[in-house]
């Protein structure tokens, strides 16, 4: 191996950057030229491939977003795609690649993998929904950015005696809802992992006004249903004042929380230590706070699992 390139795909996440550097920087540490894929795997077919310094990644450890900028490439879900990146890869004489993203960037992986290229998948993405790993780079600050619009939300829910319905991102999976909301002191947190039934919500507000509670604050997962469908649902139902926030894009960006660096920082480093070792088609990940790396192919065929330990707990912490 002398030559790795590195690209990030799918949604931004704030540590990005972080993992960026890592890469690029233990890769130089070991000898090895890095090459950095501009647009993710859009990038890759139309070869806008750069040569990477250790320069060229100062002063991004802070900063959100990717400078390798990023894309959802339809492209590369075909076989003629992958066919045009992997000759790509060899006309700049690339050995192999890192790949950090989400789950959409893990599936172009494996099937550069499967094509006997070795790639190396690093977790990047909000959503914490990715199998093989407890903790995806970007989780910690888009949950930050989440729990500060609650607590901003919950002193105007409070002034004036109103029923919040909040929307976070997350896709299909809840992480971010059931996180944010039991961090948050939500009354209800509803995730796709979990049916909800109406009727359970629309008790508990009524419990809770019956004891003299006077705001709420109902965290949903974008998966579930829409904050303002379910507000909508909300009115219908009760007498609340109801009020409808989409926190949005907002939780995919800003400064990446310490937490994000560190785990960039190692889960980058790690991929270019089993690309060195000649390890290609793993993903990389966190367990226990020890690095793991599974086979890619296996890994996309689990699942993230959801803890409903926290879900139950919510439900006991918000009577
Ligand atoms: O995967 C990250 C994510 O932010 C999801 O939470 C969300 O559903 C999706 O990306 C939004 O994608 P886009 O920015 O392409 O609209």
């Amino acid at each position: 191996m002398k030559k790795i390139g590195v690209l990030t795909s799918g949604g931004d996440a704030p540590g990005m950057n972080a993992a960026v550097r890592a890469v690029v920087r233990k890769a130089i540490y070991h000898n090895l030229e890095v090459y950095g894929i501009y647009g993710g795997y859009s990038g890759l077919i139309s070869g806008n491939i750069k040569k990477l310094e250790l320069g060229s990644v100062g002063d991004i450890i802070h900063r959100g977003g990717t400078i390798l900028y990023s894309a959802r490439c339809l492209e590369f879900k075909t076989k003629e795609g992958q066919q045009k990146g992997i000759e790509q890869l060899k006309a700049h004489g690339i050995d192999g690649l890192v790949v950090i993203g989400g789950d959409g960037s893990y599936r172009g992986a494996k099937a550069l993998t499967e094509q006997g290229f070795p790639c190396v998948g690093v977790p990047g993405t909000i959503d914490n929904d990715i199998p093989g790993t407890e903790l995806t780079i970007g989780f910690d600050t888009a949950l930050n950015t989440a729990i500060d619009a609650i607590d901003k939300i919950r002193d105007t829910a409070t002034s004036h005696e109103r029923t919040f319905v909040i929307e976070v991102m997350g896709r299909d999976a809840g992480d971010i809802a059931l996180w944010s909301g039991l961090a948050g002191g939500a009354e209800t947190i509803l995730i796709p992992e979990e049916n909800y039934d109406m009727n359970e919500i629309v008790a508990r507000l009524n419990k809770g006004s019956e004891r003299g509670k006077k705001h709420s604050i109902i965290v949903v997962a974008e998966g579930v249903i829409s904050g303002v469908e379910l507000g909508k649902e909300l009115k219908a139902a009760t007498n609340a004042d109801v009020r409808v926030s989409v926190l949005g894009h907002i939780q995919r960006g800003g400064t990446p929380t310490a937490a994000d660096r560190v785990l960039a920082s190692r889960l980058g480093a790690h991929a270019v230590e089993l690309l060195i070792n000649k390890k290609g088609g793993r993903a990389v990940g966190i367990e226990n706070n020890h690095l793991v790396d599974y086979d890619i192919i296996e890994a996309l065929a689990q699942k993230h699992k959801v803890d409903y330990s926290l879900l139950k707990l919510s439900k006991e912490l918000s009577i």
